[in-house]
């Protein structure tokens, strides 16, 4: 997508250096700060601090992060210290595995000397891959938007599509999940608005895709997260659409904390609520997402302080709890899949149940 108007990607690979470029977003919104990654542990500290998130960015990144290791040592024993070190950044995001077995099982039969190359170019095919897959996904949610706006009272009128957390190009290598129909729907000309969750503690869509959305010039809201279903009362609210980090092979799906209370109300006032994802995202050795999804806990500060520009124009952290105050701080939640009423992927739209996933496996 479009930074100040110039194309870019997520996460960019500067081939004559065998580096990977990646948008900071740490510093989002207030400044656009490239960063290099040239190490393993550069990939992996930029997915713990969060300067690249989102399910299939984090995977993108571990898999550089696999080849900078094959780089310097590609042993078996350092091939399993670097995929461990990954792993071990955060829990839930299934694709942090999917991209890491992927790769390690390209390199795994290989020379060792032939290791660091394969490992290159897989994670270039991760990349690109992602681009296509995002795509299609857009296209065939755009699909179900354009059968509601048609069923609207004013076709005329704006399409309302609420979103939780950032699943857009920042949180993938391009396009995104969710927000990849709303650029499609956006610049095919249909009237298009979109309700922005905030999404606390750490803003991923009031400082993110707000950001996204602007950049490309799409009209938007933001609310904060408790509003939504005030909207979804009013009938202000045509669909939801968010994404995923992990959905189980019946389809329940674990996205930002906050997603399942978003898809209760639209449930209870009958609004379509969708999961853009790519198969990627489906972790098919799980089938109770509430039982066996893997929660990250992040840290109480994320809850008690807020970050932002202070009146000098400085970034700035500043408490808004009483010194001391304890808090839990959840980073995702579980939406079982009777609140989904579909899965959209890059392979089309499925009901969110065993029967249908299983044609996709
Ligand atoms: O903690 P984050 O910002 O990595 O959480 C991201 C989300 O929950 C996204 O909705 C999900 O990863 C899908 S991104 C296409």
């Amino acid at each position: 997508m479009k930074i100040h108007g110039h194309p870019h990607r997520s996460i960019e690979a500067d081939h004559p250096r065998r580096i990977a470029r990646i948008v900071d977003q740490t510093f989002l919104p207030h400044q656009v700060a490239w960063r290099e990654l040239e190490t393993m542990e550069d990939a992996a500290e930029a997915i713990q601090v969060m300067r690249v998130r989102g399910a299939p960015l984090i995977g993108a990144t571990a898999a550089f992060g696999l080849f900078f290791a094959l780089r310097d040592a590609a042993s078996d024993a350092a091939l399993q210290h670097a995929y461990e070190t990954l792993h071990s950044t955060r829990p839930t995001a299934i694709n942090l595995r999917w991209a890491l077995d992927r790769v390690r099982r390209v390199v795994l039969p290989l020379a060792v000397e032939k290791r660091a190359d394969a490992a290159w170019n897989e994670a270039l095919g991760i990349c690109e891959e992602d681009v296509q897959t995002n795509h299609a996904i857009g296209k065939h949610a755009l699909e179900l938007f354009k059968a509601i706006q048609a069923k609207k009272a004013d076709p005329t009128a704006p399409l309302n599509v609420m979103t939780h957390c950032n699943a857009g190009w920042i949180a993938c290598v391009d396009w995104g999940t969710a927000i990849s129909p709303i650029y499609q729907a956006h610049d095919a000309g249909l009237n298009v608005h979109v309700w922005v969750s905030e999404t606390r503690p750490r803003g991923q869509g009031a400082s993110l895709t707000a950001w996204e959305l602007r950049e490309h010039g799409v009209p938007h809201t933001l609310i904060v997260d408790n509003n939504a279903g005030h909207l979804l009362q009013r009938g202000l609210v045509d669909l939801v659409i968010v994404g995923a980090d992990r959905v189980t092979a019946q389809g329940d799906v674990a996205n930002k904390i906050g997603t399942y209370l978003k898809a209760l109300a639209a449930k209870a006032h009958d609004v379509p609520f969708y999961v853009a994802l790519p198969v990627s995202t489906i972790d098919w050795t799980i089938t109770d997402g509430i039982r066996d999804i893997p929660i990250e806990q992040r840290s109480s500060r994320e809850v008690t302080h807020m970050p932002g520009l202070n009146a000098e124009g400085l970034r700035e952290e500043v408490l808004i709890t009483p010194a001391g105050t304890q808090a839990r701080n959840d980073g995702f939640d579980v939406t079982p899949a009777a609140l989904v009423t579909a899965l959209i992927t890059e392979h089309g739209v499925f009901e969110a149940n065993a029967a249908a996933l299983a044609k996709l496996k």
